[in-house]
């Protein structure tokens, strides 16, 4: 038997999964990673796949999953509007199925367990910036509903299970996250502008482009998820990770026009329904609990992910 600690990442082939492997791997785990590659990817994944210390297993978390781990980061679900609303129904599945399944995994086993939750569970915010005690405002019948219900869904899951039974669970709050691997064609803020721009193609502003938010690079994230899994047992969260810079919509486009050296325009086109209007985490509770906050400035950010859709496209 293997002396190493078993870490399943459900979801492990998606954007950020694979980067939470690549982590895992280096720093000496085994891992286990799942995915159905609705979204993911097995080029995200491309350079662990001989490693005799990594583990790839199709597997769609909506169906129960019988494995022996120490570990579970719970990042299934399809996280980008365009991919989550293609099939509304089979993403409230993936949350709240998959999170049951993998809660009822935890359980078996006695392993620790992080969901991978959301900013979207505070909805179109009233709250400035957004406290974990803040308990949101989400219209559940709206196209967001099935993603932002689903996770809510979750995070009541997961304290109900460690209520009920004990479970050793931990629940992130993701906040806009960005970096190298995310898809191109997923409409996702920071991705659509680095593409268009790179393809001297008109930039889309949803509605006049003064709705704010703040972006996290990957590693950061990367780093509060790890911080969290591995701190004290009474730290459950909820806890915000994101970065608390916050800048409008159109100073982001513009700042990618500059950085590409791109000929675009810029043309704004209809907000779509329940679009927030502003977004930004209050990490005091990241800081205090785990000593995190995110490191990476937005400029050296975009530089890598530029990079890498300049290699990919
Ligand atoms: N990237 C962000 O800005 C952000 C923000 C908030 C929350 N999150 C959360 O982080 C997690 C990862 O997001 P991401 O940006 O990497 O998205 P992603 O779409 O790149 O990754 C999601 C992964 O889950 C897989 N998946 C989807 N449904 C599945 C199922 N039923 N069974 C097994 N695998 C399934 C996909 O194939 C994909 O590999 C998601 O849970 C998302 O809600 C991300």
């Amino acid at each position: 038997m293997s002396a190493r600690k078993k870490v399943l990442v459900t979801g492990g082939a998606g954007f950020v999964g694979s980067h939470l492997c690549d982590r895992l791997m280096a720093d000496g785990f085994d891992v286990l990673c799942v995915d159905n590659f609705y979204t993911g990817n097995r080029d995200n994944i491309i350079d662990l796949i001989d490693n005799p210390h990594f583990e790839m297993m199709r597997h769609d978390v909506t169906f129960p999953l019988y494995v022996e781990v120490d570990e579970i980061f719970n990042l299934a679900c399809p996280a980008s509007p365009i991919h989550y609303q293609l099939d509304p129904v089979q993403t409230t599945k993936t949350s709240v199925h998959g999170a049951i399944n993998m809660l009822g995994l935890a359980k078996r086993t006695g392993a620790k367990i992080l969901q991978a939750s959301t900013s979207e569970v505070y909805g179109d915010p009233e709250v400035h910036p957004q406290t974990e005690d803040y308990l949101g405002n989400v219209n559940p019948i709206g196209p967001r509903g099935c993603y932002d219900e689903g996770k809510r869904c979750a995070e009541t899951l997961f304290f109900d299970y460690h209520r009920q039974y004990g479970t050793n669970i931990r629940v992130a709050r993701i906040f806009n996250t960005y970096g190298p691997r995310m898809h191109p064609d997923d409409g996702r803020v920071v991705s659509n502008f680095i593409v268009q721009a790179l393809r001297d193609k008109p930039i889309t502003i949803y509605g006049d482009g003064s709705q704010t938010r703040s972006f996290c690079y990957v590693s950061d994230l990367i780093d509060g998820l790890m911080a969290l899994m591995e701190t004290s047992d009474d730290v459950t969260g909820p806890v915000n990770l994101g970065n608390p810079r916050e800048m409008t919509i159109r100073e982001l486009a513009e700042q990618i026009i500059t950085m590409t050296g791109s000929k675009s325009e810029l043309v704004e086109k209809p907000l779509p329904g329940d679009d927030p209007t502003q977004r930004c985490p209050d990490i005091s509770r990241a800081k205090s609990q785990l000593g995190w906050s995110p490191a990476v400035a937005l400029e050296d950010g975009l530089e890598k992910t530029i990079g890498y859709f300049k290699d990919t496209l």
